[in-house]
């Protein structure tokens, strides 16, 4: 018997690029191909790029340089390079390395499989860009397509992709297209398809989710139905909540300008939705939003804030925040402090800005912000930023809160790590064995910025998923 080939995917960026090569690793699966532990042991190497803020050329042209010296000493060796920065750079990619098999985009993910048979049969390099997405359902979402989930017990699930709207720094909508929702019909039923699989947590991903469903009830009006025509967010949410199984639901992100009160109403009112809201800013300064094309002040961004922690109590905040936009002055900057230290975040994602070339922002050379002074800002919107982080975690201590297990923690595997539902990561100390992707009760003992330390009160929730397990501890 031959032995089977094997594959190795490495993901750069976001979880929508996660998500797509769990999607990629299961296509890759129902073709017959079997998981390797790294790039050294594969027979297929799968890149998944990004190109939203880090220097992604560079990462990925370092990984190809040295994928290229396996690739003479294994000529059998095929690489593909995926995502985003593929979408962008195209034929480019080929050009400069002449040793990658198969190019494809973010439109045309179901088609790896096909594109890797096709280098094989005719030995060249196929480069395939699609640009835009095509109507069918199990094309366009990667969630329709095969999975082989990180984890057993949690599971993302693609309501929409691509993005209207025109943020001037970011890179998303050329890359990703327009924004297209999948119908709530097809989320749920997969939803349902996971629960039971045992999958008890999933995240429902998006690149703006609060306009979730507009497209679709547009789409039906015209089509002579009598809807109106807005988001279905809310509605989702609790469609989603109310599957048998689910105990734990989460999304990201929404866009500040499109929260609305339904949606708020509906995490508050289902039970499952996690008490967790990641609401990018991006900045404090009104001058510097409207330069972003935002579509908010901060003031308003405030009161959305205190409208979704008055409705759902224990409400856990996340951001992200991007420093040294062009143009942004030192006053613009401490407005980004003020609002960072009122909004009192449990943890933000605060990222240097970084010229995407095709975007608006990216124009404006004269205007980008010294080095030195964007690196002394960044320092001092983290120090706000933990300070609160590290309130919020103190005032944790002494509660007990239900954690979902993750299983044992990396730096000391006699500890466990679980995440609780303000999506805090709690390192707990347990007696007796616990299976990843069970529920239990952990006191909470004591704090640091990023995470919780805590003690086992009882297991609530046995795992309940069927596949095999990693481990555990005692
Ligand atoms: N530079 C820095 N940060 C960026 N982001 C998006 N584009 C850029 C950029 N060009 C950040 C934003 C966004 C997050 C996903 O990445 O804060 O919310
Ligand atoms: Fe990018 Fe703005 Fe769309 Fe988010 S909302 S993906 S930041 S353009």
């Amino acid at each position: 018997m031959t032995e089977p080939r094997r594959y190795f995917v490495r993901t750069f960026g976001c979880q929508m690029n996660e998500h797509d090569s769990e999607r990629i690793a299961g296509l890759l699966e129902a073709d017959g191909l079997e998981a390797a532990g790294s790039a050294e042991d594969a027979d297929v190497v799968v890149l998944n790029t990004c190109c939203i803020r880090e220097n992604a050329d560079n990462k990925l042209y370092g990984t190809l340089g040295h994928l290229k010296s396996l690739k003479d000493r294994r000529p059998g060796l095929q690489i593909m390079v995926g995502g985003c920065l593929a979408q962008k750079d195209r034929d480019a990619i080929v050009e400069r390395a002449g040793h990658v098999d198969v190019v494809f985009g973010t439109h045309n993910v179901h088609r790896a499989v096909e594109l890797l048979h096709e280098a094989s049969e005719t030995g060249r390099s196929v480069v395939e860009i699609l640009e835009e997405t095509v109507a069918e359902d199990h094309e366009t979402f990667p969630s329709a397509l095969p999975v082989r989930r990180e984890v057993p017990w949690a599971g993302w699930v693609t309501i929409q992709i691509g993005c209207d709207n025109s943020c001037a720094f970011c890179i998303v909508p050329a890359v990703r297209g327009k924004e297209i929702s999948r119908p709530l019909a097809d989320v749920v039923r997969e939803v349902e398809a996971a629960a039971a699989d045992g999958v008890t947590e999933v995240t429902l991903l998006g690149q703006n989710v609060n306009s979730y469903g507009r497209d679709l009830a547009l789409a039906a009006r015209q089509a002579g139905e009598d809807v109106r025509v807005q988001p279905m967010f809310a509605e989702l949410l609790r469609a989603v909540g109310a599957v048998a199984g689910i105990r734990r639901v989460r999304y990201t992100s929404p866009h500040p300008k499109d929260l609305r009160a339904e949606t708020i109403a509906a995490m508050a009112e289902t039970p499952e939705v996690c008490e967790h809201l990641h609401l990018p800013l991006q900045s404090g300064s009104d001058r510097v939003l409207a330069e972003m094309h935002r579509g908010y002040t901060a003031e308003r961004y405030l009161e959305r804030l205190a409208a979704a922690r008055a409705a759902i109590p224990d409400l856990a905040v996340t951001t992200d925040i991007i420093v040294g936009f062009p143009g942004e002055t030192d006053d613009d900057f401490e407005r980004t402090l003020e609002v960072a230290a009122e909004a009192a975040y449990d943890s933000a994602y605060t990222f240097i800005y970084s010229p995407r070339p095709g975007t608006e922002a990216a124009e404006r050379t004269e205007d980008f912000v010294a080095p030195e002074v964007v690196a002394e800002r960044f320092e001092r919107l983290r120090i706000v930023v933990e300070r609160s982080g590290l309130a919020k975690h103190e005032a944790r201590v002494g509660r007990v809160e239900e954690v979902l297990v993750e299983g044992p923690s990396r730096k000391a595997p006699a500890v466990l790590t679980g995440r609780t539902r303000q999506n805090k990561l709690v390192h707990f100390a347990a007696v007796q064995p616990i299976k990843a992707g069970s529920y239990a009760t952990v006191r909470v003992t004591s704090a640091a910025p990023h995470h919780l330390r805590g003690e086992l009160v009882e297991v609530t929730v046995p795992a309940a998923h069927r596949t095999r397990l990693p481990l555990l501890v005692g």
